[in-house]
């Protein structure tokens, strides 16, 4: 009989020059149960998995796998101790297939590619994913490549893994999937810590939650036990409160002007069809949608990152008069006042250079928005400190490079950067993907400010609970269509949720 306590954490310490990111930390993980690891952005969750991954070492305190202390000193020790972690970024040959990326590395690499595909098949079968061993990774989405990289752990013959936010770039469908999967594992007496900040996860998913805040150990508690007010309270060591204020602006007028945009695809495939609306100042529109139902289109049109077919996009002046963005390029189109706040895959590609501070990142784009109109005339500095309060963004300087912080608090400098620029129009999409709930709440205040300010604000997200709480109105895509445009005052999720698979249940309008 296996100990149920798999490995457990004594008094781990770990400094990267004066950052504390890990003290005194204590943690047990056990056999068959679901760990969430719950903190604020840059509390030292990833750093604490990075040595149990062998990435790094601890400067102080003891690491034990069933009751005998271990040295973890690089991932292949990791592995040998049947530790295995799937980190943000994927470490996968693009040009490879699957089954080839998931025995890169290993000694008898050389081994029967049958072999290969038929224990890799029964991996599959065992845990419910679905996985072409042939195919290549080029031509994966991001939640296949997730797949191939826990594929790949099992594969070693991983007993405890861990996740990092894995479900940050997942839909909500592909993380019920997943969820699916890891309860499989938890049946079959696998340790599972799951990182992610979304609280109606941890809820949903796990048995048990442990809780870092500011590089220290707060507790371990029962989900069971748990509400989304306890554990934040628990992150954040003092009552938040989680709503979402939502005034009415006096004089909404109508800002940009969309009638019958359509786009197509490479394939001929109209991604957009004859999308009719209007985003008015004084508001957040919410975009809603199964994802891949044009979101992304849509604001690639508006911004002018993807061609368009038909249609016409018309920014509206202060003084009435009226400008068609269509045609622009997006550096223009950004100039006449668009900006866009959105969460890429990859941060540090999009718009950030990671070995500048926050104050020359900020210059970056300010630099950019020329002499525009809505340039800003704040300098650099002004604006990094008011990100840096604003957002708290856990950082000793604004000049720390930007690529040493964490993933959250890299997200929280491009967000910031494009809501302090004070565009006349501002496109978010997935603005609070790996933000913790505290920042999430932040930045909801910082978009309402905006929309207070006279801005026309688009909202793209998927947490239906939030488009409700924060937008005035939701516009809603399926197939690339407007199924309907609702008053989220009044409307329900069940109304949303029947907009999001039909077209045709109300006609489209723009009121
Ligand atoms: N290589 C490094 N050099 C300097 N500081 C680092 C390094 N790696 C992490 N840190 C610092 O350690 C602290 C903890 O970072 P970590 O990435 O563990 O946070 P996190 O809890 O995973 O946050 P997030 O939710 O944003 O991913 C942060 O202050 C970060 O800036
Ligand atoms: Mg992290």
């Amino acid at each position: 009989m296996q100990n149920k306590c798999a490995i457990e954490l004594k008094n781990i310490r770990k400094t990267f020059g004066p950052v504390v990111a890990n003290d005194e930390i204590n943690l047990q993980i056990n056999r068959g149960e679901i760990l969430c690891l719950l903190g604020e952005n840059g509390s030292g969750k990833t750093t604490l998995m990075n040595m149990l991954s062998g990435i790094y070492q601890p400067d102080g305190g003891e690491i034990y796998k069933d009751d005998q202390q271990i040295a973890i000193k690089s991932p292949k020790d990791a592995y040998d101790y049947g530790i295995g972690m799937i980190h943000q970024h994927y470490h996968l040959v693009d040009v490879f297939t699957a089954a080839q990326n998931i025995i890169l590395g290993l000694e008898n690499e050389k081994m029967d590619i049958n072999a290969v595909n038929d224990k890799v098949k029964a991996i599959c079968d065992k845990y419910g994913f679905n996985v072409d061993p042939k195919k290549k990774i080029y031509d994966m989405s991001v939640s296949q490549k997730q797949t191939i990289e826990i594929v790949k752990v099992l594969y070693r013959g991983a007993e405890i893994l861990i996740l990092d936010e894995p479900t940050a770039v997942l839909t909500p469908q592909e993380t019920d999937k997943l969820f699916a999967v890891l309860r499989n594992m938890k049946k079959d007496n696998k340790a599972i810590i799951l990182i992610t900040h979304k609280l109606a996860e941890v809820l949903d998913v796990s048995d048990k939650v442990a809780i870092l805040r500011k590089g220290r150990y707060i507790g371990t508690v029962n989900t069971k036990e748990a509400t989304a007010q306890s554990l934040t309270d628990m992150m954040v060591g003092h009552s938040v409160k989680l709503n979402i204020d939502r005034p009415v602006y006096p004089n909404p007028q109508d800002k940009l002007q969309i009638s019958g945009l359509t786009v197509v695809d490479n394939d001929g495939v109209r991604k957009l069809d004859n999308v009719t609306f209007t985003a008015k100042t004084g508001e957040i529109l919410g975009v809603a949608g199964i994802a891949g139902s044009g979101q992304k289109e849509l604001l690639e049109a508006i911004t002018g990152l993807y061609p368009i077919k038909e249609g016409s996009i018309k920014f509206i002046r202060d003084d009435g008069a009226q400008e068609e963005l269509v045609g622009k390029t997006p550096m223009q189109i950004r100039q006449v006042g668009v900006g866009m706040g959105f969460v890429p895959e990859d941060r540090l590609g999009m718009g950030l250079v990671g070995s500048m501070g926050m104050t020359s990142n900020m210059m970056l784009r300010s630099w950019k928005s020329g002499k525009s109109i809505f340039f800003n005339k704040k300098n650099p500095e002004e604006l990094a400190n008011k990100v840096w309060k604003d957002l708290e963004v856990v950082t000793p300087s604004t000049e720390f490079p930007v690529r040493r912080m964490s993933g959250g608090n890299i997200q929280k400098v491009l967000v910031g950067r494009e809501i302090a620029s004070n565009p006349p129009v501002l496109l978010t999409a997935y603005a609070v993907r790996g933000l913790d709930i505290n920042t999430s709440y932040a930045i909801y205040n910082l978009l309402t400010e905006q929309k207070m300010n006279g801005s026309a604000v688009m909202y793209v997200g998927e947490e239906l609970d939030v488009l409700l709480e924060l937008c005035d109105r939701i516009v809603v895509l399926c197939g690339g269509q407007v199924s309907g445009i609702v008053d989220a005052r009044t409307t329900t999720k069940e109304e949303i949720g029947l907009l999001m698979t039909s077209v045709g249940g109300k006609e489209a309008t723009n009121e």
